[in-house]
């Protein structure tokens, strides 16, 4: 592939598309033995999750189904508050079904804290939560992530997914955003 980008407007690459590609294999590999006879529903967060989702989907069977949910968090600024507004609900009826929900990443995990309630009072045989990155602050919430891709330090990220002011999410790679871009330096 020949993706356009500029490593100037980033100061580090944290998860590089290598990384992210054999860390996919692994968690893939878990999840096809975990849910072995099961019929499961793969429900992406948009839009951040995207990218990981068509990556993980590829890897699983194709009984694999796919859906997808749209939220907003309130809060101010960039900081989640842990009150959440659907944007785009599920077409799936989750009666009996075994879910994972895809996400890029956990933060303060209070979004994830919420769906995962939201997606539990459903009637859902199962539901779980498979994130690409984990932020420290994800660890004073109560969720329990069942598959984790990367534990990463407390900078802002863009790429494979995530977004500044919604550029930069197809960069194939995760990295440090460039202040400059953000007009501090
Ligand atoms: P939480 O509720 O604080 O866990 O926030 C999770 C959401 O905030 C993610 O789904 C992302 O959309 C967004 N987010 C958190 N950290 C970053 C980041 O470093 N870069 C881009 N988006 C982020
Ligand atoms: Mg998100």
């Amino acid at each position: 592939m020949n993706a356009q980008f500029d490593m100037n407007d980033f100061t580090e690459i944290i998860v590089s598309e290598k990384q992210i590609a054999t860390r996919l294999d692994e968690i893939a590999a878990q999840i096809r033995e975990d849910y072995q006879g099961e019929e499961l529903l793969l429900v992406g967060v948009l839009k951040g999750a995207v990218m990981v989702m068509a990556d993980l989907a590829r890897r699983m069977p194709p009984q694999v189904q796919m859906d997808w949910m749209a939220v907003s968090s309130y809060g101010s600024g960039t900081r989640s508050s842990g009150v959440v507004r659907i944007l785009k609900d599920l077409d799936a009826d989750l009666t009996g079904r075994h879910v994972l929900i895809v996400e890029d990443i956990m933060d303060t995990g209070m979004t994830l804290s919420w769906l995962l309630g939201n997606l539990r009072s459903r009637g859902a045989a199962s539901v779980e939560v498979a994130a690409l990155l984990r932020k420290p602050d994800a660890a004073s919430v109560d969720v329990d992530v069942k598959y984790v891709g990367f534990d990463i330090p407390n900078d802002f990220v863009v790429g494979y997914g995530l977004d500044f002011d919604e550029k930069y999410r197809t960069l194939p790679f995760v990295a440090v955003l460039n202040p400059k871009v953000y007009g501090e330096a």
